[in-house]
């Protein structure tokens, strides 16, 4: 049985650091769909975030981007409708995107974090639950105060 699922996208530059993610979540026994991209030749980041977002939408799992800033990510990722996308360079907004925020997809700068805080930072991510209480009513007031 599989400990949890995991979409993974990335562009060029994000790719390595998916690839060592991709690796650590299978040996904790994640199961991962990796929607691409699958080298270093040069692409571009929505086409990517698209992918991944449409996936988490339908599965209702969790999905990690990573490109170069992890901006373009997650600009991207934000503009789906039931994507709350969180760009996180420390463990502690990691646990503040899920507990307070409840994101479902981490997006993470590739060219900024190294591959040992990017890993601490996807284990926080996955390990933390949303709070709910207060918190509900501020994630639903993004989508109800967003789309006026
Ligand atoms: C690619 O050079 C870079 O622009 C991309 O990975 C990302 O950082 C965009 O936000």
């Amino acid at each position: 049985m599989a400990q949890g699922y995991v979409v993974l996208g990335a562009d060029h530059a994000g790719y390595p650091l998916k690839e060592r993610i991709s690796a650590a979540l299978h040996e904790q026994g994640y199961e991962c769909e990796d929607v691409g991209t699958h080298s270093t030749e040069s692409c571009d980041y929505p086409e990517f975030a698209s992918r991944a977002c449409r996936r988490v939408l339908e599965r209702e799992v969790p999905g990690i981007l990573i490109c170069g800033s992890g901006l373009g990510m997650s600009m991207s990722a934000n503009r789906f409708s039931g994507i709350r996308a969180a760009l996180c360079g420390t463990e502690y907004a990691a646990k503040m995107a899920r507990g307070h925020n409840d994101a479902n997809v981490l997006c993470l700068g590739a060219r900024i974090i190294g591959e040992d805080l990017a890993w601490a930072i996807v284990e926080a991510f996955l390990g933390t639950g949303f709070q709910g209480g207060r918190h509900a009513k501020r994630v639903e007031l993004m989508d109800s105060l967003g789309s006026s």
